[in-house]
């Protein structure tokens, strides 16, 4: 039986890898999704035959519960609230990671208290129990911390105090310290272990609050691969290979994931994590210069209908106003009137990694036709038209051109060289970085203003007429 679950755990494994390696391109990735949720579902047969844990029919209504809570919530969350979504599932890991830490500790516990052969708690067992709780523990209030901010239950801006990294470090220190006093001395230090584990609960709220709005998503993706060092290290202290297989991709791939995204931003991860970046309102950048020239639909489309070329800069506000079905029309439209069309994707437009092709592909939009910033970029001069649809930070020239701006050195769409900008959004509000835009101000740049989607049916209505 041993040999079968290990065989089991070993396709489970494969299917992991495959699913992920096919999630790194778009045609790809819902099949990944598939093949590794299949993984998953082989994973825990083969454990629930092996381990006969409970009553199988238990174990069958906790699944069939389970899978139906989670395919309500991923039909009926809103794009736009992914990120949100994503942090609660890391944290629900993080919570099983800790609970999983508990349990193995009170069977130990108990088998160590065995008044005919009484014994103490494995160090092995004891080191990697005592990490799945305290990594466990972080990943899970940090990760509600995160899901708070998004979901604006608390102030999306950083929350700042005076000497906060003197006291992050002080609760950090005083963990490793308490980690290993009760790795000294396992079985009487059941208080020992119910403070620590408050104190990583500590440690993750204190060390996500600094933190602002903009950058969670890369705080998200750290707290996913924590979410999987604490399954790997789960993995460790109950000797299941699966465990530590699975938990070490999710770690792996989070770290190689909020890398991408801290270079797309050009920030250092210690800066995201420590800098409490978007504390103050408004930086000021370059200051508004000239006045903004608001156009009409009939003009914009004026000028959209003389356009040979056309690149289109999707971000987050196509997202809130579900505008995609809406920009692809327009796209077919103009090159049935003979103009070649891009679409132009920078890596963090959006809230979310991918967050731009998702939504396009979800309107049918080709692959083909989406071209990275860095493919786009040196094209810009010859394009007619740079139609911006609900994005500003990722266009915005400051990071390339003003040192003293917060999101200076950041790569962006160089929108504001193409011939004519077309700038889509509801009003001059700045974008999540909470920063002025000088391209909206720019001789060559047209303001089109109301709600992205409204916007693009009537310039699809004109094309039409
Ligand atoms: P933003 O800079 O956030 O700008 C979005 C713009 O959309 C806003 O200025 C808003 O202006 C407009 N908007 C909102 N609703 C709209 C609607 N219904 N119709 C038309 N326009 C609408 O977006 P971006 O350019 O995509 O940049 C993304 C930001 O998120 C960057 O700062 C990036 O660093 C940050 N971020 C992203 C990620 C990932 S992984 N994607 C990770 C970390 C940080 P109005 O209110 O005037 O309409």
């Amino acid at each position: 039986m041993k040999f079968f679950t290990e065989m089991m755990y070993l396709v489970a494994a494969l299917l992991f890898v495959t699913g992920i390696k096919k999630m790194n391109k778009p045609e790809t990735a819902r099949r990944g999704n598939l093949i590794s949720a299949c993984g998953m579902m082989l994973a825990i047969v083969a454990t629930v035959l092996e381990f006969k844990i409970l009553e199988p029919l238990y174990i069958l209504v906790g699944l069939a519960v389970g899978a139906l809570i989670g395919a309500t919530l991923a039909r009926i969350v809103k794009m736009t609230e992914m990120p949100q979504m994503v942090a609660l599932l890391n944290g629900y890991g993080g919570l099983a990671s800790l609970l999983v830490g508990w349990a193995e500790y009170y069977k130990q516990y108990t088998m160590a208290l065995d008044p005919l052969f009484p014994h103490s708690i494995e160090l092995y067992t004891s080191i990697t129990l005592v990490l799945t709780i305290l990594v466990g523990g972080v990943t899970f209030s940090g990760s509600v911390i995160a899901w708070a901010k998004l979901k604006e239950v608390m102030t999306g801006k950083p929350i700042l105090f005076k000497g906060q990294q003197l006291v992050n470090a002080a609760i950090l220190t005083s963990a490793l310290v308490g980690g290993v006093l009760f790795v000294t001395d396992p079985v009487n230090s059941i208080l020992l272990l119910i403070v620590l584990t408050l104190v990583a609960l500590i440690l993750g709220v204190t060390s996500v609050i600094p933190i602002g709005g903009a950058d969670m998503p890369v705080v998200i993706s750290l707290l996913n691969s924590y979410s999987g060092i604490a399954g790997s290290l789960a993995g460790f202290v109950i000797q299941n290979n699966v465990l530590i297989v699975t938990g070490a991709l999710v770690g792996a791939s989070g770290l190689i994931l909020t890398n991408i995204m801290c270079k797309a931003m050009n920030r250092s991860l210690a800066n995201v994590l420590f800098s409490g970046f978007g504390a103050t309102s408004t930086s000021d950048g370059e200051k508004a210069k000239g006045s903004v020239k608001p156009v009409s639909v009939e003009d914009a489309y004026l000028i959209l209908e003389a356009a040979r070329s056309v690149v289109i800069v999707p971000g987050y506000g196509l997202a809130v106003a579900q505008a995609q079905h809406a920009v692809r029309e327009l796209a077919d439209l103009l090159e049935k009137n003979d103009c070649d069309v891009k679409f132009a994707i920078h890596p963090v437009a959006g809230r979310m990694p991918g967050h731009m092709n998702v939504l396009l592909a979800e309107a049918n939009v080709s692959y083909d036709k989406l071209y990275e910033m860095e493919a786009v970029n040196p094209i810009m001069e010859s394009v007619d038209v740079c139609l911006v649809v609900g994005a500003n930070d990722v266009v915005n020239p400051a990071a390339r051109e003003d040192a003293k701006s917060p999101i200076y050195g950041m790569p962006i769409i160089d929108a504001d060289k193409a011939k004519t900008v077309i700038v889509m959004k509801r009003s001059m509000a700045s974008g999540f970085a909470g920063i002025e835009n000088p391209l909206f101000y720019r001789e060559n740049t047209r303001m089109l203003f109301g709600d992205a989607k409204n916007v693009l049916q009537g310039l699809v209505a004109e094309f039409k007429k």
